[in-house]
């Protein structure tokens, strides 16, 4: 079955981006999705909270897309969160809106992929990172699925960039008519690499 997409795009300065701009062209160009700007929408950053929600309960995908700011999203993307997905409408023990909905973020880095493990540069992998998205989807029964990335920003192409750019149009593709991309079931398994075995105290 068809899905809703909504693609909700944030980039503090659009006009200076080159990645984001470019995947929001792509995003553009694609009919079975529903694109929405948000530091166009709102330039003064106050949020019309009843207008989001209603957009966001229309559709059955939402995409996040935005360059990694500091480990994380874009000031309004983040006030976006805060105020549309409220207590009561998104979780809490009444009303969960978002139930059986998918969350997924389309993300740009400076950072190469392998910049982001224990040993590299930053530390932590992008997984680990992106955990409060992660945990904020499943407070709200939403699925999580794995992201669409674009890293090693400033080192791409032209033609790296738009092969990036058709990807993207067919990932979106792909999630509004086909299966789309699996949903990240658990953090546990990650962690099983991740920790030192644990012993048990007769093993030593
Ligand atoms: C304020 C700021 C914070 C950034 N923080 C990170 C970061 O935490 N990790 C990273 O890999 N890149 C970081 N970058 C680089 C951007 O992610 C990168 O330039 C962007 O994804 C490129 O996309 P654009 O051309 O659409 O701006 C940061 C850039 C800015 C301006």
């Amino acid at each position: 079955m068809k899905k809703r997409v909504l693609v909700v795009v944030a980039h503090p300065v659009m006009e200076g981006s080159r990645i984001n701009r470019a995947l929001l062209e792509a995003a553009t160009g694609c009919e079975c999705v529903q694109v929405h700007d948000l530091y166009a929408t709102y330039p003064e950053q106050m949020i019309d909270v009843s207008h989001e929600q209603a957009l966001v309960f229309q559709h059955d995908v939402l995409v996040f897309q935005h360059p990694l700011h500091w480990y994380s999203c874009p000031a309004l993307l983040k006030s976006w969160l805060d105020m549309v997905l409220s207590y009561g409408w998104a979780h809490g023990d009444v009303s969960t809106q978002l139930a059986g909905k998918s969350w997924v973020h389309a993300i740009s880095t400076g950072g190469a992929d392998s910049v982001y493990q224990r040993r590299g540069y930053h530390h932590f992998t992008l997984a680990e990172l992106l955990r409060p998205f992660e945990q904020s989807a499943r407070l709200c029964n939403m699925q999580y699925l794995q992201p669409f990335l674009t890293q090693a920003t400033d080192t791409l192409s032209d033609t790296a960039l738009q092969a990036q750019a058709d990807s993207y149009a067919a990932w979106l593709k792909e999630l509004a008519e086909g299966d789309g991309p699996p949903v990240v079931e658990s953090v546990q398994a990650e962690e099983a690499q991740y920790l030192e075995p644990v012993r048990d105290v007769k093993d030593i």
